[in-house]
């Protein structure tokens, strides 16, 4: 259902891979509310060549950018600007990789190059976007960034491997540059906790789909979809939250504040 909530606003979306991306459930969502956008991935990915579609779906123009590499984002956010014909509302960061999630190596004997990698894609890319529009001044007053993250960083959840300290990285830069953004431009700048949802970042991680179960059951509302997600997204680049910077928003169906829940414990008494 379209309110307009984005209505005359300009944005980036990262990270559409495939359908099952969260970040193309936000371009669609956010599409849907009026927002004009360009969508950009790793060349490695355009190659797949899935995100043309979604472009056509949503009248955008797609831009190829390493997200690692200052020169690509610079060229991103510029153009992004003259095809969209002016300063940015909105940007979604929707990254995330590890070299050692992906060749299974254990958190216990990492591979320090796998391990810089995936700060540099997962966290440090998120402070990249940020400079690169900080230096272009490339961010309209009270636009908003929000970076997709989970919650594996602030407790151990010991499949997720190095991800768990990429996306520690990534709130805190989260809050770090929230400041200062927040301080010269009134730019928002906020992390969303998501549930635990099937895509091909998700599928990575090892034990997946018993834990998606798991946390299914841990959670009073279920787990929140990648659409929920979007939603919230957009909530979150509209003018209705100002006010909400540096924070890290939780959307996993209440999963973050249980201890237990009777069905669970249900489970281990029938054991
Ligand atoms: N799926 C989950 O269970 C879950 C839960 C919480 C948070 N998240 C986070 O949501 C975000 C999106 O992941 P997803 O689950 O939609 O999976 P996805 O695999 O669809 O998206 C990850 C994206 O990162 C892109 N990417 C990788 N390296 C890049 C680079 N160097 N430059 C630019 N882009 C690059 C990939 O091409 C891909 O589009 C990630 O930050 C992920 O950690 C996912």
């Amino acid at each position: 259902m379209s309110h307009g909530l984005l209505h005359g606003k300009r944005g980036i979306i990262f990270g559409a891979l495939n359908e099952m991306s969260i970040a193309w459930q936000v371009a669609l969502q956010a599409h849907a509310q009026g927002a004009k956008f360009t969508l950009t991935n790793a060349p490695i990915a355009m190659r797949m060549g899935e995100i043309n579609g979604l472009a056509e779906l949503t009248g955008s123009q797609v831009i190829s950018a390493d997200a690692t590499k200052v020169d690509e984002l610079e060229n991103l956010i510029t153009q992004s600007m003259e095809i969209l014909g002016g300063k940015l509302d909105f940007i979604l960061h929707s990254i995330g990789m590890s070299p050692n999630v992906r060749k299974g190596k254990h958190y216990t004997i990492t591979d320090y190059n796998y391990y810089s990698q995936t700060m540099d894609v997962s966290a440090i890319s998120l402070h990249k976007t940020l400079a690169t529009a900080y230096k272009l001044d490339a961010l309209n007053e009270w636009s908003s960034v929000v970076a997709l993250t989970y919650i594996a960083a602030q407790r151990i959840f010991p499949d997720y491997n190095d991800m768990a300290d990429a996306k520690s990285l990534l709130e805190s830069i989260t809050r770090s540059f929230g400041y200062h953004y927040g301080l010269r431009n009134k730019v928002r700048v906020n992390t969303i906790s998501q549930s635990p949802t099937v895509t091909t970042a998700g599928q990575g991680i090892k034990g997946f789909d018993g834990f998606i179960k798991f946390a299914e059951q841990m959670s009073p509302l279920g787990n929140a979809s990648a659409i929920d997600c979007a939603n919230y997204c957009v909530v979150m680049f509209s003018d209705l939250t100002r006010y909400v910077t540096m924070q890290n928003l939780f959307h996993d169906g209440g999963f973050s504040n249980v201890g237990v829940t009777q069905q669970v414990v249900d489970m281990f008494e029938e054991l």
